[in-house]
């Protein structure tokens, strides 16, 4: 049999994983969230989601994917040979690959965005400076570029194809490569750009926003929407962690990984609230809402047009999302290549060409579903809002606490411990305190954040 790919080096690896991890999740849906749930004590219950959930069950699954050396279906298989748990493997491949299908249509958008900022169209014909009509301006723009069938078509062929490029060179030489080369280069432009909204003239009314924490605005639906996002941001429940850490070599230390990408993320996320909140007080924009499609496509613009240099901020600042999108469309996607890869001996680049030639026509299905299509609706919902809750909310939780059950108490005696210590070389107290939280504490917050997933449907 061929031999396993592997990562090349561990900054490569810890590259690749953020590079999954950051995604339109932290640029886009942390602020949204941020101010939807009450600014910084959002953050604050946020922080303490990502320790108490997000990292033990990031290891539970780096554990999985490491012992098990496959796919996230053959890694329960070949632990527990003959029974069902590979199930839950394929719940993951099926989760990831309808949001891989939906995220794509999300990214075509971003990369829509920064060629319009390119050419100028997006700021072409805006000539009154009012705020109600610049932002009828863009939202009309948006119906444009976004909410029409045959606009975002071509860039979601593109996203689609820088995929195919990337992936069919497989693990080493096409997501290591590439997550090297764009993981730095999205940080440099987020510090870039924090540090211009930083220095705006009443920017601090911002900053203030979302580091002063007003603790009565704590609820158990806060708490639920913090849980949410801590999971969405860092990948869980798809079964990418389990794949990525399939190529992790056995000397890689699962806790201290863990505990990079984690923070990385995290980072990522504040460092876009310091861009969004101090830039929309500037602007006077702070009561805008910074939910759904607005802020990005329609609030950012506003603020683009008002700043000297329009283009260039616009077209650096969709490139980022753009950066941020592909990668995470990459790990999406290498679920279910390696799936295909391990279980029905495809080389890489015909299991690269299975799983994402059909994307063109099912992308397009849910990018129509938003125009055209919006009429054929599934209990009550387009696909694209199918997908975006039904995924999201209901299939990722469930597959995180199968996860987490089956790597609490049934895999076989010791191989979350012996994977989480490497052998117990290193780490064995943070050990017990991970596999207490994989075992009691993270189901618990997960059938909570489940429920109200389908409370919410
Ligand atoms: N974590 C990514 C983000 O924050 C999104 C994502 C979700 C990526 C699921 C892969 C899998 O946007």
């Amino acid at each position: 049999m061929a031999q396993k790919a592997k990562f090349g080096s561990k900054l490569g690896l810890i590259a690749a994983t953020v590079g999954s991890a950051v995604g339109l999740g932290n640029v886009w849906r942390f602020p949204a969230e941020t101010q939807a749930n009450g600014g910084a004590a959002f953050l604050l219950v946020y922080i303490a989601c990502v320790f108490l959930l997000g990292i033990p069950v990031m290891m539970a699954e780096f554990a999985l994917g490491r012992a098990g050396q496959s796919d996230a279906t053959g890694a329960f298989r070949k632990l527990s040979p003959g029974s069902g748990w590979w199930g839950t493997g394929l719940l993951a491949i099926i989760a990831s690959y309808l949001i891989l299908a939906m995220y794509i249509v999300v990214a075509a958008w971003t990369v829509e965005y920064t060629w319009q900022s390119v050419t100028g169209d997006l700021y072409a014909g805006l000539h009154s400076s009012s705020r109600h009509a610049a932002e009828s301006f863009f939202a009309s723009k948006m119906h444009d570029y976004i909410f029409s069938d045959s606009a975002p078509l071509i860039f979601i062929c593109l996203i689609i194809a820088a995929n195919i490029g990337i992936l069919i060179k497989g693990v080493q030489k096409g997501i290591e490569r590439v997550c090297n080369v764009l993981m730095p280069l999205l940080f440099l432009l987020l510090v870039i750009f924090a540090a211009v909204s930083l220095s705006m003239p009443g920017a601090s009314a911002g900053v203030e926003y979302f580091l002063k924490p007003d603790f009565s605005k704590i609820s158990p639906a806060v708490v639920a929407n913090a849980l949410g996002q801590a999971f969405f941001s860092l990948s869980l429940g798809m079964g990418i962690l389990i794949t990525y850490a399939s190529y992790f070599p056995k000397s890689t230390k699962l806790g201290s990984t863990a505990l990079s990408v984690s923070m990385l993320d995290l980072l990522v996320a504040v460092l876009m609230g310091f861009v969004i909140f101090p830039a929309s007080a500037a602007f006077g924009l702070s009561d805008a809402d910074l939910g759904g499609t607005t802020l990005v496509f329609v609030t950012l613009p506003e603020i683009f047009a008002k700043m000297p240099a329009t283009q260039l901020w616009s077209a650096l600042f969709f490139l980022l999302l753009a950066v941020a999108a592909l990668t995470s469309t990459v790990s999406l996607a290498e679920v279910s290549i390696a799936m295909v890869q391990d279980r029905f001996r495809r080389s890489r680049i015909q299991a690269a060409l299975i799983v994402l030639l059909p994307l063109f026509i099912l992308s397009t299905l849910i990018s129509l579903s938003l125009n055209s299509f919006s009429d054929f609706k599934i209990l009550g919902k387009n696909l694209f809002d199918l997908i975006d809750t039904g995924a999201t909310n209901i299939l990722l939780p469930l597959v995180a606490i199968l996860t987490c059950i089956y790597m609490g108490w049934f895999a076989p005696k010791g191989i979350l411990r012996n994977e989480i210590t490497n052998n117990g070389q290193t780490g064995r107290m943070a050990a017990s305190a991970v596999i207490v939280a994989v075992r009691f504490l993270a189901p618990v917050l997960l059938l909570f954040i489940l429920i109200m997933g389908i409370s919410s449907f």
